[in-house]
């Protein structure tokens, strides 16, 4: 089948792989009709988390057609021909965590979890298409896909609406919907998100179906106004982070007091709110003396009120310097975060869905054959040609 591999840092290329097979007995084989490239897959492009081998196969927001299942799935659950979801992150559904809806924290799934022992204390999930520190298992932006205890994590989908209805249940509107849902969010409240890409555009949308009062986001209308277009068509009041100054803005914007929740849908790659703090995360990254540049979460926490939220959706992998914990401690902030829980979301967005509540659909700018996926890597990466979502079609 063909396949989209990661060679080396900064490249990726379609190529010829074997087909996967059922390994276990309740795996089962998924055709692939809808394949997204998220701003996760960018940061193993970029080499921020270093754990990739030449030869793996990325790609973790797919939806498909059950094509084969192992001896012991539960067929009550789900059936050869049924049309799926797959979420990232892999649960087992009996373990401390699954019970708990803690997906992403599942204890079973992750058959590498010596190495998130190493650098986080504990090991996440195992996630498909996503590294060797979650478990090494290839990724869905294939024609074909292996998915482990099927029964558990394909989630069936209904007929009457389209994939790009559909495919965003895989990872990111579940991850900007939790972003918002974990700070409890009131009706006077006013949710600041840092960042504009994909995750940000379903954290600003969920944020107003949640009842926030004022919603504000917060981007680079150099790079990407089409991001911030979008955001604003969405409801929310537009921060241009090149040519006005952030905190000052958002504070205009909450009578003087800061924004209830700020929310960091950027992660490790953020750019710096100066050209020093830009320039400082990049020489200590390029340096190995830090993991990530947090130069979105900093900010969040020092724009947020006192005894507000921030919540951090975005992604990050090890130590961060220069981090505000005075702020953080003497403002009384909460913070909320975590890989994202899917499977406890699903059947609450897909009835948001059902019910025209939302329309997932608005984010996509491109659907491209798969054997394009490098092109659309390209464009993604270098926010070309108005990108905001690449869907990959293994079919076209
Ligand atoms: N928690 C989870 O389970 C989960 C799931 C999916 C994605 N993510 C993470 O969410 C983050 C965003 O993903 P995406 O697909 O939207 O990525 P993206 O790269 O398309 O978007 C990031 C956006 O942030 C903007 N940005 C950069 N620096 C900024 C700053 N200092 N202030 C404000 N905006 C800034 C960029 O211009 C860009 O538009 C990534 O870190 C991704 O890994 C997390
Ligand atoms: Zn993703
Ligand atoms: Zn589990």
């Amino acid at each position: 089948m063909k396949a989209l591999v990661w060679c080396a840092p900064y490249k990726v290329q379609v190529e010829d792989v074997p087909d996967p097979k059922i390994l276990n007995r309740r795996d089962a084989i998924v055709r692939i009709t809808s394949s997204c490239i998220c701003g996760s897959d960018l940061h193993l492009v970029d080499g921020f988390i270093p754990f990739m081998k030449p030869g793996d196969i990325l790609g973790h927001e797919p939806m498909g057609i059950v094509e084969e299942l192992g001896p012991d799935v539960d067929q009550s659950k789900v059936k050869k021909g049924d049309r799926v979801v797959v979420p990232f992150f892999i649960g087992c559904g009996k373990c401390f965590f699954c019970k708990r809806g803690l997906w992403s924290a599942c204890d079973n799934t992750n058959p590498k979890s010596y190495l998130g022992e190493a650098m986080l204390g504990q090991a996440t999930a195992g996630v498909l298409g996503y590294s060797h520190l979650t478990g090494g298992f290839a990724g869905g932006q294939a024609e074909y896909l292996r998915v482990p205890l099927a029964d558990v994590n394909l989630q069936k989908m209904p007929e009457d609406l389209t994939d790009h209805q559909l495919v965003f249940l895989s990872d990111i509107f579940p991850t900007g919907y939790m972003a918002v849902e974990q700070c409890g969010v009131q009706p006077d409240d006013t949710v600041a998100v840092w960042g504009c890409g994909p995750v940000g555009q379903f954290t600003i949308r969920s944020a107003i179906l949640l009842g926030a009062a004022q919603v504000i986001a917060i981007d680079d209308r150099q790079t990407v106004p089409e991001r911030l277009k979008m955001a604003e068509d969405a409801g929310a009041i537009t921060i241009d982070m090149h040519d006005e100054y952030v905190y000052d803005r958002l504070r205009d914007l909450t009578a003087g007091l800061g924004p209830d929740i700020c929310i960091d849908a950027v992660g490790m790659e953020a750019h710096g709110s100066t050209i020093i703090e830009h320039l400082y995360d990049k020489v200590k990254t390029n340096l190995f003396m830090e993991t990530e540049r947090p130069a979105a979460v900093r900010q969040a926490i020092m724009c947020c009120r006192k005894g507000g939220t921030v919540s951090i959706p975005g992604v990050y992998g090890g130590w961060s310097d220069k981090f505000p914990l005075g702020a953080l401690m003497n403002k009384g902030l909460t913070i909320k975060t975590g890989q994202t829980h899917v499977h406890k979301y699903v059947p609450e967005l897909l009835k948001l869905v059902q019910d025209g509540k939302i329309d997932p659909s608005f984010v996509v700018t491109h659907r491209l054959p798969l054997r394009d996926a490098a092109h659309g890597y390209d464009i993604f990466r270098g926010k070309k040609d108005g990108c905001i979502k690449v869907v990959l079609d293994p079919a076209a």
